[in-house]
């Protein structure tokens, strides 16, 4: 394993523990509501969110601590949209981290709820611990509120759908990636900075910049994916964009132009961060993550 993997792993450890001890209820009627939870947020995704908050707030030496918080929040709300996502009124997949789908496995009622909860546990998680200085804790949810919310992540999947079969210009599609997609990217890293008590301009700027560059990859190679893996190498359904007439950057281009621009827009990602010290880490991510075949 890279150093690289071994980070990835090591962080995707301790917040599985971490939601594990979270998804626990001692009230037998919510047990199948609490279950359900269970069953998508341990069920092994690659945990990519937790990472970036846990390794910017690392590179500035922050309080690792404080990071678990926010990164356990920031999964659980990963959790949710990918929970709601499937849905058969959504993009009604039927597999899911290597799984059938919570719907298919819960129904669709206790899936929509097991939704609501993963979310508004984010909160709680984050409003409830007294560890965290008050002014961390305000920065910390206002963030996970605006990104995940109807001006951010939410906002761009009521595009993704409501444009289905639609013809839609380069520049609407992209617009959908920055909301669905890079906000809550963005989030876990400002996440990261928050805990390392980052407040000057210049310096979350430039980590807003390596997170929209990695975001947006992110968002492309998952499109590319789509089309080009298995259902097995990939852990959930492929074909769904076609399925459901999502206008993607094939929708524009042919695969290997859309990987040279993914090359191209990791480049640009990491050249923000270059000069920081300790960056590292987060550069060689961001081409682990172009890269990634899962
Ligand atoms: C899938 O996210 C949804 C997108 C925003 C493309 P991930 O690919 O991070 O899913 P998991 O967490 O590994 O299952
Ligand atoms: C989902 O985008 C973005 C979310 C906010 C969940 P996709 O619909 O492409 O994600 P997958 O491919 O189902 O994971
Ligand atoms: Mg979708
Ligand atoms: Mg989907
Ligand atoms: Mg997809």
């Amino acid at each position: 394993m890279s150093a690289l993997e071994e980070r990835i792993h090591g962080s995707a450890e301790l917040v599985s523990a971490r939601l594990e001890q979270c998804l626990r209820s001692g009230d037998p009627d919510l047990s199948e509501l609490y279950n359900a939870m269970s069953y998508s947020a341990l069920a092994g995704g690659k945990r990519i969110r937790p990472f970036l908050v846990m390794a910017v707030c690392d590179m500035f030496s922050g309080n690792a601590e404080e990071a678990l918080l926010y990164a356990t929040a920031v999964e659980i709300v990963h959790t949710y949209s990918l929970i709601h996502d499937d849905l058969p009124a959504m993009d009604n997949d039927d597999m899911r981290r290597g799984k059938p789908t919570c719907h298919k496995a819960y129904g669709e009622a206790r899936a929509i709820l097991a939704g609501d909860a993963l979310l508004t546990m984010a909160f709680e998680l984050v409003s409830g611990d007294n560890s965290v200085p008050d002014g961390h804790r305000v920065r910390a949810l206002y963030e996970i509120s605006k990104c995940a919310g109807g001006s951010g992540m939410i906002g761009g999947q009521e595009m993704d759908i409501a444009l289905e079969g639609q013809h839609i210009e380069y520049e609407t599609m992209v617009k959908i990636h920055m909301l669905k997609t890079v906000e809550l990217i963005k989030c876990a890293c400002r996440l990261g900075a928050i805990a390392a008590d980052i407040s000057d301009e210049k310096t979350l700027a430039d980590i807003d910049c390596y997170a929209e560059g990695v975001g947006r990859v992110f968002q492309l190679v998952d499109d590319l994916l789509d089309v080009s893996s298995t259902d097995e190498k990939l852990g959930k359904t492929t074909g769904s964009d076609e399925k459901n007439k999502k206008t993607t950057y094939l929708s524009f281009m042919p695969a290997e132009i859309a990987e040279q621009l993914a090359d191209v827009m990791t480049e640009k990602a990491v050249e923000v961060l270059k000069n920081y010290e300790n960056s590292k880490i987060l550069c060689d991510f961001a081409f682990f993550l172009k890269d990634r075949k899962k």
